[in-house]
């Protein structure tokens, strides 16, 4: 079943049936006020952090998607009301029709009922930590109308999420006022702190007002019948203690196809609501400031677009997954509706392979998250999780952590260096490919040299950085030579201890592939020969000790005892998604290898939603292997369609040159193609999911964790450096496709260091790989496209043979 549609020259997604099975979620803000908002106007805003900062209540997990951002409208010559969004009021679909725009940092809802067009659009304006909710009321009828609009939010009343369940104090600490037509939510009385301090305004001068939750909802009710609006009239009730709201409430004559306009404003900061307030008034600064978070992501999707044979991937590639990427960039995989929606932080590999996807859009945020990554990493070589909530502060990139504790405590060396049986054994790893790319892209060398802190003391270069990494990968080895599992590899829930993790020597040589490249180009001799040994000795152990002949493919592991993990003579977990791909995605699989692992992928792995994790999922406890084998079959590491590697498939092929295979494995994971069957997949089709429910599991189909998973990043840098072969290497950009058969082309638009470049790939032979011929502005080039005079606009024209 249909729920609504792409509208791809706006960049949004249309909702036009709100009751979708689960709430769709967009992410509003770029810089440091978010909201995580649904399709009925469900969420809460947050600042910095969603754990520290809350700003407004939600309550997750629940099936009621409240409380939200609402305004609601009453007729006041009958008394009938209702809410912009479907819910919470929840007028019959019958009676009213609603449809929801959710773009890139904005959403629009809309509502036609009873005679009035209601719209409210919700976004955060650059350079301001507050909302913007843009409502417009029109009278569609032939007789004047009496409408009140009263806004609604239910204020945090603590800075700290899990506070709102059991802080004390914050109950008789906190308190509303009213000062000029803004209602001023103090945290903590009497604190002058910027961000103890919410508000809600608006741009009339209101009729009346509450401050006071209980007050604007009355006693056993709810959002969706309270009894101000009910009455017509908020209390005019604001007060120390208790629970808190900011409700605005203004009474409007309309005529006759006249539409009225005002914004609500939700904020931070003391006599910031008084600024915002005065300021959009002026609706033509409502207008600008609309048309800066357009023009912010316009900018951003601009840089890489493409027209392909294949809808769902433009559409998904133009606009949204680079959305989604940057969200987990951006705000980290903390702020959500699910379960971890309330944390702070940065998961060390998590923002290490979310920062690949995203330098050619945001260089200025990925090289503060991997400067907040390789200070968080041990001069052993590994890393630590960064929970320190100034690590996440986009202005505090050069400065250690400073807050006061009252307000935000500040997490004891203890916390955040923890022992190496506490040490996944990926996490480093992936900052070295991260770190090559961004300055493949940037051109700025200069960041290898950049002495950067360890977070146990010491200073090294970058560049000393990046081999610290490879070289503790090499010491943590087992007996057979394979990486050590540790806590965890990738897969939290596979915890080999003292192990052996095939997956982590897979990577360590994909990241030895990609230094030793930049250690040719920077003239490092003794670290090619180096890390060129270190990566054969490697090959060699991984070659001789994780491949199973009579399976034909790659295992995932060895326990500590050194049974093996994923063989053809196993029942349970006998084939693994993770170990196969990055065997030939990193180049250690040759091609007869690397086509039998990936055959025995689609095999065993793949169906219509995607490639499973592992097949068949464990059923018995074993705990030498981990967690993974007591959590449910079908489901997230267990047997289930775990997003995130799917991309490492579609890139494995790609390298072993079979385009038709790794579009079908792309085909089968891209949301885009869900649509239509939103009763099976339930969550958000313009979203990638952490997992999909497995063919071992009941609910197989079922997507679950939009949003914040590392799939978006991988699925752009797939697609666009892999499948559609643009990248960026030390001497130029390289276009070196693998398409389907079936393409006769594609168009890339890519800028490029402040040159643009139209690429038009031409497939007149039926290949999927291999070029034949490259002109630049006419002139053949052989190999890298080098890079053109700034602001040069250039014509290429690739053709495969
Ligand atoms: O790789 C992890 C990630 O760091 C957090 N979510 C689950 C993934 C797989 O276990």
């Amino acid at each position: 079943m249909k729920y609504g549609f792409f509208d791809n020259d706006n960049r949004e997604y249309v909702i036009t049936r709100p009751d979708v099975p689960a709430p769709w979620t967009n992410y509003l803000g770029t810089e440091k006020f978010c909201t995580v908002i649904s399709h009925n106007a469900g969420g809460y805003s947050f600042y910095n952090s969603p754990e520290y900062n809350r700003v407004t209540k939600f309550r997750p997990n629940g099936t009621f998607d409240r409380p939200g951002h609402y305004v609601y409208l009453r007729d006041d010559e009958t008394g009938d009301y209702w809410s912009i969004s479907w819910q919470p009021v929840a007028k019959s679909l019958e009676e009213a029709s609603y449809e929801v725009r959710h773009g890139l940092s904005y959403s629009k809802f809309k509502c036609e009922y009873n005679g009035i067009t209601a719209q409210k659009t919700l976004f955060v304006p650059k350079g301001e930590d507050a909302q913007i909710w843009d409502v417009k009321i029109k009278n569609d009828g032939d007789k004047p109308r009496t409408i009140s609009a009263f806004s609604f939010v239910e204020f945090s009343f603590s800075h700290i999420q899990s506070d709102n369940q059991n802080h004390q104090m914050s109950l008789y600490s906190a308190g509303t006022s009213y000062n000029d037509g803004v209602i001023e939510y103090d945290l903590y009385y009497n604190t002058n702190d910027y961000e103890g301090f919410y508000y809600m305004a608006s741009s009339f001068d209101p009729d009346s007002y509450d401050g006071q939750r209980d007050s604007f909802l009355g006693m056993y009710r709810d959002e969706a019948n309270p009894i101000a609006v009910e009455n017509g009239r908020c209390s005019n009730h604001v007060q120390t203690c208790y629970n808190h709201c900011g409700s605005l409430h203004k009474q409007f004559v309309i005529q006759p196809g006249e539409e009225v306009r005002f914004v609500f404003l939700l904020g931070i900061g003391k006599g910031e609501g008084q600024r915002l307030r005065a300021k959009y008034q002026d609706m033509a600064n409502v207008d600008a400031a609309f048309a800066a978070i357009k023009g912010h992501w316009d900018e951003r999707c601009n840089k890489f677009q493409v027209t392909s044979p294949n809808e769902g991937l433009d559409t998904m590639i133009n606009a949204w997954t680079l959305y989604q990427a940057e969200t987990c960039v951006v705000w980290s995989r903390f702020a959500s509706f699910i379960e971890v929606g309330g944390r702070t932080g940065l998961g060390y590999r998590d923002t290490a392979q979310d920062a690949i996807s995203v330098p050619h859009a945001n260089p200025h945020m990925t090289r503060k998250r991997l400067v907040d990554l390789l200070r968080g990493q041990v001069k052993e070589g590994y890393g630590l999780h960064l929970f320190d909530p100034d690590w996440f502060d986009p202005e505090k990139a050069d400065v250690k952590p400073s807050k006061s504790p009252t307000v935000v405590p500040t997490p004891s060396d203890e916390d955040k260096i923890h022992g190496i049986e506490d040490t996944c054994s990926d996490d480093h790893l992936w900052i070295v490919p991260t770190i090559i790319n961004y300055i493949q892209e940037t051109g700025e060398e200069s960041f290898l040299d950049e002495m950067i802190p360890y977070a146990n003391g010491g200073d090294a270069s970058v560049y000393e950085h990046m081999k610290a990494a490879l070289d503790f990968s090499a010491e943590y080895v087992g007996q057979t030579g394979i990486c050590k599992g540790l806590r965890a590899d990738w897969n939290d829930c596979l915890n080999l201890g003292g192990g052996e993790s095939a997956m982590t020597s897979f990577l360590h040589f994909w990241a030895l592939q990609e230094f030793i490249q930049l250690a040719k180009y920077k003239g490092q001799e003794a670290d090619v020969q180096k890390y060129t040994e270190m990566a054969a000795n490697l090959r060699e152990a991984c070659e001789k000790h994780l491949w199973d002949d009579e399976g034909g493919w790659y295992i995932r592991g060895l326990t500590k005892d050194g049974d093996k993990i994923g063989t053809a003579q196993q029942a349970e977990g006998r084939v693994h998604l993770e170990s196969n791909t990055l065997a030939v995605l990193s180049g250690l699989a040759s091609q007869e290898r690397g086509e039998k692992a990936m055959d025995a992928v689609d095999e065993n792995l793949y169906c219509e939603y995607g490639l499973h994790l592992n097949s068949p999922s464990f059923a018995t406890p074993n705990d030498d292997i981990g967690f993974v084998t007591r959590v449910y079959q079908g489901v997230k590491e267990n047997g289930a369609i775990f997003s995130h590697p799917n991309p490492w498939a579609w890139v494995a092929e790609t390298k072993l040159g079979r385009g038709d295979r790794a579009m079908k494995f792309y085909d089968a994971l891209n949301p885009f193609n869900q649509n239509d069957m939103i009763e099976k997949r339930v969550a958000e089709p313009y979203s990638y999911v952490q997992f999909i429910m497995g063919r071992d599991h009941e609910n197989h189909g079922r997507a679950n964790h939009p949003w914040l998973t590392g799939t978006s990043g991988w699925a752009y840098f797939a697609v666009t450096n892999f499948i559609l072969g643009v990248q960026t290497g030390f001497d130029g950009l390289i276009v070196d496709p693998c398409i389907p058969t079936s393409w006769p082309g594609f168009e890339v638009r890519r800028e490029w260091r402040d040159a643009t470049y139209n690429i038009k790939v031409e497939n007149p032979n039926s290949v999927s790989k291999g070029v034949k011929s490259i002109t630049l502005n006419g002139e053949t080039v052989e190999g890298a496209i080098p890079a053109q005079a700034a602001g040069s606009v250039n014509e290429v024209v690739v053709v495969l043979g």
